[in-house]
């Protein structure tokens, strides 16, 4: 059998663990796709960086990933560097040119997979993606195969190891967001610049990616609404365990029905509270969960590390070997499923609840006041509680469910009233009712 050509771009955290894994389980891979796997080049930006013990050979080392994307004689190109441009170049170009992609960027997938995706019609190429979403963890190819005779009809998951290092960290320890995020910097959890794990944008990438599949239709990640959970402080994750709660970062994508009654998607990412006997409740340190409610299947989850070199490589691993085997059988990856092609619901249409915290002052017909604004946005209150008195008062209320723009016109308003000095804190609630 000939081999398998592969070329590799990038060769960091993620691409020298896939070099590691081709070359140490090189005998079996052979056995199961049928013929060997053979990197022909590695691009990266310094060729001349040290890389250890790394087991390849050092002449295949470039800085022309363009050339070596365009070689026609590579079957299957594997992009592991990260950003828009100019990963867009190379993928569109390998995959028109019908060489097959395996790629772990999550940001050029929900900024503009759908041009992936059409150059992979073109190319008649195949375009894998598994590693683009909670690492290690066998999700998008059940996405993708498994679950195409159900209708999924929610997907709530923890996407981001980081934050939720730093959550269970500030839940475990009474920590604040900063000392927390200072431990998990200290661990080599969160990057040197984290704002895009902190403030939802790695999270809202892979919860496009993951609506798009789940409901078939193009999901980007503009149409995601994004909260970071830098404003989440001590005091909330304190009031949240006094409920019986706990806070994460959760990305939710859910389809039905929008105000009109037209079947649509709502996709979000923000830090909520969930009762400590939700399943995600229980996903701490750096752990990925994702929990996908189906019509037949019902409730599913999926667990285990969401990020890391060789967790991510174990994805990518599995998608080189069925481009390979596709290569050899002249079959293709399942293509894009959008003909649902559903609209985007605006957050304000998203049935949740608020926990809010207030600073009031401690007299007579506050708390009717309060209770007016909101009954006036027909917002229902479950629960009250008040903490301190006379000028230093807390009330904590806690809403049942209503439309978030109702719960944020309640907000606004609050903010508003004389007797409320300031609004300490603003959280979703989700899970249980
Ligand atoms: P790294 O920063 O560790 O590695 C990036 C690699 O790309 C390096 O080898 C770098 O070269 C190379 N590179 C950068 N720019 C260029 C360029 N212009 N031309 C050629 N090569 C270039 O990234 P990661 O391995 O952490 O991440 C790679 C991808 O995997 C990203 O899309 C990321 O989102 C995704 N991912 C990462 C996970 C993780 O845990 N790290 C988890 C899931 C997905 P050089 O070595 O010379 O610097
Ligand atoms: N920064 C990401 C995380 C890496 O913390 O989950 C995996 O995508």
């Amino acid at each position: 059998m000939r081999p398998v050509k592969l070329a590799l771009l990038g060769c960091g955290t993620v691409g020298a663990e896939v070099v590691r894994l081709l070359h140490d389980q090189a005998a079996d891979l052979t056995a199961r796709i049928g013929a060997p796997l053979e990197l022909v080049g590695v691009a990266v930006r310094r060729p001349g960086r040290a890389r250890g013990d790394l087991p390849v050979d050092p002449g295949l080392f470039t800085t022309d990933a363009l050339g070596l994307v365009k070689r026609d004689d590579v079957d299957v190109v594997i992009e592991v560097v990260g950003g828009i441009e100019p990963a867009r170049t190379w993928l569109t170009e390998a995959l028109r040119g019908g060489t097959s992609v395996v790629t772990a960027n999550k940001a050029l997938l929900a900024e503009d997979g759908a041009a992936l995706h059409d150059a992979a019609a073109e190319g008649n190429a195949d375009l894998y993606y598994e590693a683009s979403v909670a690492g290690a963890i066998p999700l998008l190819r059940p996405l993708r195969e498994s679950l195409h005779g159900d209708r999924v009809t929610r997907v709530t998951g923890i996407v981001n190891g980081t934050t939720n290092f730093i959550l269970s960290s500030m839940d475990a320890t009474g920590a604040g967001f900063q000392e927390a995020l200072d431990e998990a910097t200290e661990l080599g959890y969160a990057e040197a610049d984290p704002t895009a794990d902190v403030e939802g944008f790695d999270a809202a990438a892979k919860a496009a990616i993951l609506a798009s599949l789940a409901f078939h239709t193009r999901v980007t990640a503009a149409d995601v609404f994004r909260e970071g959970m830098t404003a989440v402080t001590a005091g909330d994750v304190a009031s949240a365990k006094e409920m019986g709660c706990t806070i994460k970062l959760l990305c939710i994508a859910e389809r039905g029905p929008d105000s009109t009654g037209r079947e649509s998607v709502s996709v979000r990412v923000h830090p909520a509270m969930i009762p400590r006997t939700h399943p995600l409740a229980g996903v701490g340190d750096a752990f990925n969960a994702v929990f996908v409610e189906a019509e037949a299947a019902g409730q599913l989850m999926f667990y285990g590390r969401g990020a890391g070199g060789t967790p991510t490589a174990s994805a990518v691993l599995g998608d080189i070997v069925a481009a390979a085997r596709n290569r050899l059988t002249g079959s293709r990856a399942p293509s894009e499923s959008a003909y649902a092609d559903l609209p985007i619901r605006p957050i304000g249409e998203a049935l949740t609840r608020y926990h809010i915290s207030l600073d009031v002052a401690d007299r007579q017909g506050v708390l009717a006041a309060v209770a007016g604004v909101f009954a006036k946005h027909e917002v229902s209150i479950a629960t009250v509680r008040q903490s301190g008195r006379d000028a230093d008062a807390t009330l904590v209320i806690v809403t049942h469910q209503a439309p978030d723009s109702h719960l944020a016109a309640t907000v606004a308003e609050l903010a508003t009233l004389e007797i409320v000095r300031s609004i300490a804190s603003v959280l979703r609630v989700e899970g249980g009712n």
